[in-house]
């Protein structure tokens, strides 16, 4: 349970639903700083398949290989041993291997105490998958940011395209699928929508109507 005095809104909804843009314009706003957990996990994925780690690797292996992992996230880059990997985590590959490993206990359990330490200095605006269930229960105030898997597919597709990667709208429809079964159906800490959470469905909308939304809904109150 987060112990922190500041104050927490938690962003969690599945992969493509924008929510990168929008938790990191939101803490903007908001003046709060912005903690993606997804880049911690993607961080992880590329580390554990530096050191080899494959989709079979065994809990001790992971657990051994963790102990030598040192991870930092400051004004929205991730970093491996001080090394900047923000870019080189963005690869499709280790999209698929971040949601791999991220259902493994152990690095669920290493990436806990790392991001409760986060917020303990700063109010934050954090993003994932289970920060309004799992990590932050009682968070200040939380979202769930949902798009219909089409749209979803669709922005992933013209994000990838933009950074020059080549992928078909069906290989980015593939993706999310693939994702969405392994986020929501793994045993530990899957992709849930925390029943106090505001559910924004953003599928027509724009990124500043999101926005728009939420600051009403936290100004509000
Ligand atoms: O948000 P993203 O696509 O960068 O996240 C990459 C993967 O990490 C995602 O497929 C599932 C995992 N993840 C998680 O399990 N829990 C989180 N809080 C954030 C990400």
């Amino acid at each position: 349970m987060s112990m922190s005095k500041n104050r927490i809104v938690t962003i969690d909804g599945p992969s493509g639903a924008g929510k990168s843009t929008v938790a990191r314009l939101l803490a903007e706003r908001l003046g709060f700083q912005y903690l993606d957990t997804g880049a911690l996990y993607r961080a992880v994925a590329l580390y554990l398949r530096r050191q080899g780690a494959g989709e079979d690797v065994s809990d001790e292996t992971l657990e051994r290989l963790l102990k030598g992992l040192n991870i930092g996230f400051s004004d929205g880059r991730v970093y491996i041993d001080g090394e900047d990997v923000s870019e080189a985590v963005r690869t499709p590959e280790i999209g698929h291997y971040s949601s791999v490993f991220s259902a493994r206990r152990p690095v669920r359990e290493f990436l806990l105490s790392i991001q409760r330490a986060y917020p303990e200095r700063y109010d934050t605006v954090v993003e994932g998958r289970d920060m309004g269930t799992v990590v932050f229960p009682d968070a200040w105030r939380k979202f769930f940011i949902d798009a219909s898997p089409q749209e979803r597919a669709r922005r992933r597709y013209l994000q990838l395209l933009q950074k020059g990667v080549a992928v078909t709208m069906e290989e980015a429809m593939r993706d999310v699928q693939q994702r969405d079964e392994r986020d929501s159906q793994r045993d530990i800490a899957p992709l849930r929508r925390s029943p106090d959470a505001v559910y924004i469905d953003t599928t027509s909308l724009g990124i500043e109507e999101t926005i728009d939304k939420m600051l009403e809904f936290l100004h509000g109150e």
